[in-house]
């Protein structure tokens, strides 16, 4: 059992972040964003949410650089990814995709400023946050907007979509892991590589950032899987059922409940592994990962 205390640690990081999050987004207007595309844009991003990707990217920069964070770099980088995070929300509830009623508790970006707003609130979320990273004279900017691209494209989340949606899909684990590391664990490894980019951390702190963002990212969308069949909208602050009723391929549907948690669990413990030698026996990856799995929303 660890004696980490993750919730104290998730608290004060996600605080950091939504404290990140305001500072930026109330630079929108008076920087000539249209006021109703900039509440559509603020609407959803800051609706609460875990902050996950932000806060592996912050705990990776600290943990590979085990230095304070000064430059701002991992600031951008982290807010970068909740936006991204966020648009692809917004945009996989439209109707055209998941139509989805209810999220971060509250009622659709598009149920509240139609879908016209909803797909250009998240067009300029992708976009400025591609604007925040790029925005400094570090030279690693450039390689961090590369890991972001890569991540969110075409092969990466949104390439994930297309499989999810497409109906010719082959009834096959391969293709359900593949469009899981895509949809989902593509920017959750990428949280992790740019935390490390970002905190200047060596060769072998980005290979473990990899493998363990690699692992965690698949074990996060089997437990998004998982919850969807266990967890009730309150808890969840979204639909349950969703997948099934959508007819969406998910790990419960092909793998059954116990063998998908089995396989989550798998993930973990070599996420757990990989970041070892980064943070020692007991530190805030490890509790992340596990968090990954355990967690109830
Ligand atoms: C939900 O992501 C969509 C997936 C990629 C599985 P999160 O579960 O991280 O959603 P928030 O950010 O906490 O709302
Ligand atoms: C979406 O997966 C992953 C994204 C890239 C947004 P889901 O469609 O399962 O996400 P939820 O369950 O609506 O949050
Ligand atoms: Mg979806
Ligand atoms: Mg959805
Ligand atoms: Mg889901």
């Amino acid at each position: 059992m660890s004696s980490f205390d993750l919730d104290s640690f998730l608290s004060a990081q996600q605080a950091r972040v939504e404290a990140l999050l305001h500072e930026r987004m109330d630079l929108l207007v008076p920087s000539g964003t249209p006021p109703k595309l900039a509440e559509a844009m603020r609407y959803s991003l800051l609706a609460g949410g875990k902050r996950l990707r932000p806060v592996l990217c912050l705990t990776f920069a600290e943990a590979a650089a085990r230095a304070s964070l000064a430059s701002g770099v991992a600031g951008d980088a982290a807010c970068a990814l909740e936006y991204v995070h966020t648009y692809s929300l917004v945009h996989d509830d439209l109707p055209a995709m998941d139509d989805d009623d209810y999220r971060r508790g509250r009622p659709t970006n598009h149920k509240v400023y139609g879908e016209a707003m909803a797909i250009l609130a998240g067009d300029a979320l992708l976009t400025e946050a591609f604007n925040l990273v790029a925005g400094g004279t570090e030279p690693v900017r450039a390689a961090l907007c590369r890991e972001l691209a890569v991540a969110a494209g075409a092969a990466g989340m949104v390439g994930g979509q297309v499989l999810d949606i497409a109906e010719d899909r082959p009834s096959a684990l391969d293709y359900l892991v593949r469009l899981h590391r895509m949809k989902t664990g593509a920017l959750i490894r990428a949280a992790c590589r740019m935390g490390v980019l970002a905190g200047g951390g060596d060769v072998d702190a980005l290979a473990r950032a990899d493998a363990y963002g690699d692992a965690i990212g698949l074990a996060f969308q089997i437990a998004d899987d998982v919850l969807d069949v266990t967890a009730t909208p309150e808890q969840l602050g979204k639909p349950v059922g969703a997948d099934a009723a959508a007819g969406r391929f998910t790990f419960p549907a092909v793998v059954g409940l116990e063998a998908s948690k089995r396989m989550a669990e798998e993930k973990v413990a070599q996420a757990v592994a990989a970041v070892r030698p980064l943070e020692g026996e007991d530190g805030p990856l490890a509790a992340l990962a596990r968090y990954t799995v355990e967690r109830k929303s």
